[in-house]
């Protein structure tokens, strides 16, 4: 109450009038209260209206007279506690209107570190934040080591079963793709078999599913010098299929997130993702034979949770990566794929606990 008492003195209404000075100072606290109750906007006043009401009042009572106080205090150090308020709600204020403006094209960042998380110590000139997946000779100058350097990234989970799927998808990736194999059935060495399996990357892991092996061998910053990155499944179809025109499409198009059109009629697929006849691509993507973009495939890998198995509702997630998303998701039609539907993963090991294999992989 010290501010009012301050103001009722100076205001020099006779001290007989006690009783009226003390009614002025409570309606000025209360009508002071109420424009500031109003004022706040974060003040919730839908339920207990006149609680919140008093208590707007209580604050402003103690809080108010303080800062006059602190005002009275400070007022020789030459920065006042008002004058602080006054900058602080100036910057916000500004801060806010410069943020209002940019808000639209600008994305928040959430961390913005100037060496990579856990090298900050490290001068930023020796950091090397991405490397590659390229294969490297054992002797002689390593600048020489590279005869090429693949832009594109083509990985199949697999197993031995489909070799001749396979055999025949890989050959419709030139020489500017590097091939990489995820074997689930743990059969690497059978694939020797054939000439390219001598360029290609293969990790062998038991009982997984592509997800798995995407979150762990592909990360981003693994994957770096790669346009694009294919993760496929074993059980499609490539005869339709031309790679480098399929990568023309999706440049031409920017699109982000993509796969190639299902071939209709064949095996159960979404109605939004099967081939268009009569067009170039489409809008839309389901899970099964997608193309991410080096920028796309970033934010989705941290998008894949470690225990995702089918990729069931990631492709509704996918679309928080690309903006917008109605634009940079698709499906190119001209360049198509068909679907067998072979559980092939769930034919491998035995029953466990009395479920059969192939339920929960696919
Ligand atoms: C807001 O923008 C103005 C000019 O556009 C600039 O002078 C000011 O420093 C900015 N304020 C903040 C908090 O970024
Ligand atoms: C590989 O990429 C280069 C550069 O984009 C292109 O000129 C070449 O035709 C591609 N190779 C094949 C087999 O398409």
């Amino acid at each position: 109450m010290s501010k009012l008492a301050i103001l009722g003195r100076s205001s020099g209404l006779p001290r007989s009038n006690e009783g009226m000075r003390l009614l002025f100072s409570a309606v000025i606290g209360v009508m002071l209260g109420y424009l500031f109750g109003i004022s706040f906007p974060t003040v919730n006043v839908t339920k207990p209206l006149l609680f919140r009401e008093k208590r707007t009042d209580c604050i402003l009572q103690l809080h108010f007279p303080s800062s006059i106080i602190s005002y009275i205090e400070d007022k020789d150090s030459g920065i006042t506690t008002q004058t602080l308020l006054n900058h602080a709600w100036t910057s916000a204020n500004s801060k806010k209107r410069n943020n209002s403006e940019s808000n639209s094209d600008e994305i928040p960042k959430i961390y913005v570190p100037t060496n990579p998380k856990g090298a900050e110590g490290l001068a930023p000139g020796i950091v090397v934040p991405e490397t590659d997946l390229y294969l490297r000779r054992l002797w002689g100058e390593p600048s020489e080591d590279l005869t090429s350097q693949p832009r594109y990234l083509i990985t199949f989970t697999v197993g031995y079963s489909q070799k001749a799927n396979i055999d025949a998808a890989v050959k419709k990736f030139s020489e500017n793709f590097t091939i990489m194999l995820f074997h689930y059935d743990g059969r690497t060495n059978d694939w020797d078999e054939f000439e390219w399996s001598k360029r290609a990357i293969h990790v062998s892991v038991r009982r997984q599913t592509k997800w798995w092996y995407a979150k762990r061998f592909l990360h981003p910053d693994i994957v770096a010098p790669y346009d694009y990155i294919f993760i496929w499944d074993e059980d499609l179809s490539v005869q339709h299929f031309n790679a480098e025109a399929y990568i023309k499409l999706v440049r031409k198009h920017g699109l982000e997130i993509s796969q190639p059109g299902l071939e209709p009629d064949k095996g159960l697929t979404w109605q939004m993702t099967k081939r268009l006849g009569d067009q170039e691509v489409h809008k839309f993507v389901e899970i099964m034979a997608t193309v991410f973009s080096r920028d796309a495939w970033r934010c989705v890998w941290h998008m894949i949770q470690n225990d995702l198995v089918h990729g069931w509702g990631l492709d509704f997630a996918l679309r928080r990566c690309v903006e917008p998303a109605h634009e940079k998701i698709g499906v190119v039609d001209s360049q198509w794929i068909i679907h067998q539907v072979i559980p092939s993963l769930g034919n491998q090991g035995t029953a466990e606990n009395g479920r059969t294999p192939w339920e929960g992989v696919s």
